[in-house]
């Protein structure tokens, strides 16, 4: 058994967050949970103390993880930074970007004769920024990228930008990637200026890959 994180503690964030409009509707991103739970689970089989931060998904805990429920990206982000310290964070969280301004508390009604609905939405809080600037930056702060075009520009983008150690995009749109599917390619690229493509395979192979990836940056940080 690989024991490669054995006494680290690892936070990973999964699923999609909903942003409520009212108290039957929401705005929501496409997730089923899969790659992060698959993370969670691998990270738990190799010894790690591992926090799952979870939006609302159909998936079953797996062994030894312990799972905070979060439904929007307020509630995420709090949930998140609640778990620090910790020694690594994966954002494989698909965090809505915007949320209504306000919600309603009454079902809202179709205006009658209206065809058009202008909806006030705001930026959501980015947790995954936010991780990588905290005063307890967790030593390896990995994040996601779920792209339909020009995934290397965007993904490396975000890598510079939000001051990350790695970024695991992948594509969405396609068959067999992305999400809700259960298998997946990560092309990976780190703040050395490495690409590393992990996959095709299932999310849980592609997993272990990305922890493998990941444990040997904890390691170089370590060794300083
Ligand atoms: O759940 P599955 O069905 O298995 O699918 C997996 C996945 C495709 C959802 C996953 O692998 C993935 O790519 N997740 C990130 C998708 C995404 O929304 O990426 P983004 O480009 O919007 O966000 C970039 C990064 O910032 C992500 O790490 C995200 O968690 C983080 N973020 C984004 C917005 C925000 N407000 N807060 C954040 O923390």
């Amino acid at each position: 058994m690989n024991r490669a994180l054995a006494g680290r503690r690892i936070v990973v964030s999964a699923g999609p967050t909903y942003e409520d409009l009212d108290p039957v509707r929401f705005l929501g991103n496409r997730s089923s949970g899969k790659m992060g739970f698959a993370l969670a689970e691998a990270a738990a089989r190799r010894g790690a103390q591992v926090v799952l931060v979870a939006g609302p998904v159909h998936l079953p805990t797996p062994d030894g993880v312990a799972r905070i429920d979060v439904r929007s990206a307020a509630q995420l982000r709090e949930a998140v930074l609640g778990a620090l310290p910790a020694d690594a964070y994966i954002g494989a969280a698909a965090v809505a970007d915007w949320t209504p301004r306000a919600v309603s508390p009454h079902k809202l009604k179709k205006m009658p004769g209206a065809q058009i609905l202008t909806l006030e939405l705001v930026r959501t809080p980015d947790t995954l920024a936010e991780v990588a600037a905290h005063p307890q930056r967790p030593r390896v702060v990995v994040g996601f990228a779920a792209e339909t075009h020009d995934l290397e520009r965007y993904a490396r983008g975000k890598l510079a930008e939000k001051r990350l150690d790695l970024i695991a995009a992948n594509r969405v749109g396609v068959a067999g990637s992305g999400f809700e599917a259960d298998d997946n390619t990560l092309i990976v690229f780190s703040r050395d200026g490495a690409m590393h493509t992990l996959g095709p395979a299932g999310k849980r192979e592609v997993a272990e890959a990305l922890l493998d990836l990941m444990a040997l940056f904890l390691d170089a940080d370590e060794r300083g």
